[in-house]
């Protein structure tokens, strides 16, 4: 199969070459185990991607690497220095044309009730391993001029979260982290493509025992949205896209805040 090239930052570039060439190119995605992560990796796959998957979930990440023709798994906690470390040295030894950051986690709480570890395990996985993930392939990407980065925000980035004041505040935090790397590497060949995904059908909900029944069925939705869209959005050289479509996601919180514990 002939892999789909990862669009470079600017034209007239050529394209990157396929991951299949001399070189093992690698795409790379975090939180490959489950919901958003897991149809990255599966979509890069069809696309003819070597993948290397992060996740928690060994059983997670086994299922997912049986559908992709080209893949290796590292099992590792982002809330763990160690395990952060060697995930970053896998990295950084590696030509990566790819990172998606999408693993993350949610902290579903008042600030009043939430624990302190909750609010650093947040911050900690879905802030501190984003921006040290960026910073183990940026050399690499610099010194080929080409690479691409994806960051996976969240409506909740840009609009107040009542209930959800952590968590928040690590993807707003994201958004800037994407807008001024971008700024900086964008004349190097390197994009920068940030995803708000707004209420999409994952395990994520259940996992922070959230209760979304009051949802309507037409804001929520899937994976593979999110995937399509924002490999769209990173080939157009766009820094963000926001799944479901802006104009349903502006309605969302308004719509569902406070978000229901169960
Ligand atoms: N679903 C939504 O409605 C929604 C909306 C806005 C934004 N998002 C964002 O989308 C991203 C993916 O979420 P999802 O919906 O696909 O949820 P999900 O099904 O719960 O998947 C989350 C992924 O992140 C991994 N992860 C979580 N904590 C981790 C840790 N400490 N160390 C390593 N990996 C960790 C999980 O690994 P294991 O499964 O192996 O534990 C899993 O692979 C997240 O950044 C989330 O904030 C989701």
């Amino acid at each position: 199969m002939t892999a789909t090239p990862i669009a470079p930052a600017r034209a007239p570039r050529p394209g990157l070459p396929s991951p299949r060439t001399a070189t093992t190119a690698w795409s790379v995605v975090t939180g490959a185990s489950s919901g958003i992560g897991a149809e990255f990796a599966r979509e890069l796959g069809r696309r003819g991607h070597h993948v290397l998957m992060a996740g928690r979930s060994r059983d997670g990440l086994g299922e997912v690497a049986a559908d992709v023709a080209a893949s290796e798994t590292v099992a590792g906690d982002l809330t763990d220095p160690a395990d952060l470390a060697a995930l970053e040295r896998s990295l950084a030894g590696r030509d990566v044309e790819l990172l998606v950051a999408n693993a993350g986690s949610g902290g579903l709480g008042v600030l009043s009730d939430l624990d302190v570890p909750t609010i650093d395990d947040t911050i900690a996985v879905n802030l501190t391993a984003v921006i040290r993930l960026c910073r183990a392939v940026l050399p690499g990407m610099l010194e080929r001029g080409r690479g691409a980065i994806v960051l996976v925000s969240s409506s909740a980035a840009a609009q107040p979260a009542p209930g959800n004041p952590v968590y928040s505040a690590t993807k707003a935090a994201v958004e800037n982290f994407a807008r001024s790397l971008r700024a900086d590497v964008r004349s190097r060949g390197i994009s920068v493509t940030c995803v708000r995904p707004g209420y999409i059908r994952t395990a994520f909900h259940a996992r922070h025992n959230e209760d979304l029944r009051h949802v309507p069925e037409r804001l929520w939705g899937t994976p593979h949205d999110v995937v399509e869209a924002t490999l769209r959005a990173q080939r157009a050289g766009r820094a963000f896209v926001t799944v479901p479509a802006p104009r349903l996601a502006s309605r969302l919180y308004a719509a569902t805040a406070p978000l229901r514990r169960r």
